[in-house]
């Protein structure tokens, strides 16, 4: 991914850690940057050595938000330059990683503020510093969490914990994200990069094909009634089935019956599990 401004891109046993880069500006996100993160998703995603992708901050921040000055003042007045730079902050930030081919993980490294919800959210998982510092600041700059901010808010939050955020704007901490359910885990600071390949290793791990599919049906599911998703699901199941030929369902039936090699769930009860 050379020649981009305001992404970067370390790859590495199969993880893609994509770094928001601009940390003198606390990595707002800049029309460039919302082109760049485009293109580097797009291009990730079809990538063989990649199989896990980790969205995360150069330096202190995960993302301010949107660029006060170069997405919003410097684009008044200009509909057409204002409208590509919206389609692509949308696309990357929602479309791309909500239905992303690969395990997709947001590693919070410092603040996250306002339009960073976006791809925080869209993310399968999330995982932060406990001092991570995140705050829904829209309603301070008098404005709404747009794009699809109040909407993926409800998305992934209670009603009331969703309209307190985007009411008050107020800060809080990675401890207090993980109590809201909007990231999966909190860990020390010094523990993040190690805690998220141990996720991303785990993702890794299962068969790539029922991952996406998995992903894709717990989401789309959400919003079907029960018929709905009984036929939706039936379906899924067979496509995967067409997709896989049934080999890693096969292979792993035959390793617990017959070869005795294989077992998900340790069978004791001696952790407290
Ligand atoms: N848009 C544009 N520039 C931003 C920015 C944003 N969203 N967030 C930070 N920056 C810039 C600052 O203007 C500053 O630029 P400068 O060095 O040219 O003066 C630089 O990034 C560092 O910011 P600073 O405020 O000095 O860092 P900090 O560590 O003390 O505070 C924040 C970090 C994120 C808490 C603070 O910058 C902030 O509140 N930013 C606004 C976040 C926001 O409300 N975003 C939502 C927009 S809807």
């Amino acid at each position: 991914m050379d020649g981009m401004k305001t992404v970067r891109v370390e790859k590495g046993e199969g993880i893609a850690w994509v770094f928001l880069n601009r940390p003198e500006k606390r990595n707002a996100m800049s029309p460039t940057l919302h082109f760049e993160m485009d293109a580097a998703l797009a291009q990730l995603e079809t990538d063989p050595e990649v199989r896990c992708v980790v969205v995360t901050g150069a330096g202190e921040s995960f993302s301010a938000g949107q660029d006060l000055k170069e997405f919003f003042r410097e684009l008044d007045g200009k509909p057409a330059e204002a409208k590509r730079a919206a389609e692509a902050a949308n696309r990357w930030r929602w479309d791309r990683l909500y239905n992303y081919d690969k395990p997709t993980i947001a590693m919070v490294n410092g603040f996250c503020v306002g339009g960073a919800f976006m791809q925080l959210i869209a993310c399968d998982f999330a995982v932060a510093a406990e001092d991570a510092k995140f705050s829904l600041s829209e309603i301070n700059w008098g404005i709404i969490p747009g794009g699809l901010v109040a909407r993926v808010m409800t998305e992934a939050l209670g009603y009331r914990d969703a309209l307190d955020l985007c009411l008050t704007g107020r800060a809080f901490d990675g401890r207090e994200a993980v109590r809201l359910r909007l990231v999966n885990e909190a860990v020390p600071k010094e523990a993040l990069r190690e805690r998220t390949t141990a996720l991303a290793q785990l993702l890794m791990s299962k068969d790539p094909e029922a991952y996406r599919a998995t992903k894709i049906a717990v989401r789309r599911v959400r919003a079907m009634s029960f018929e709905q998703a009984y036929d939706y699901l039936g379906a899924k199941m067979e496509e995967l089935r067409q997709r896989t030929g049934g080999r890693a369902q096969r292979e792993g039936i035959a390793q617990f019956v017959d070869q005795k090699t294989y077992k998900p769930i340790d069978g004791s009860f001696a952790h407290g599990q």
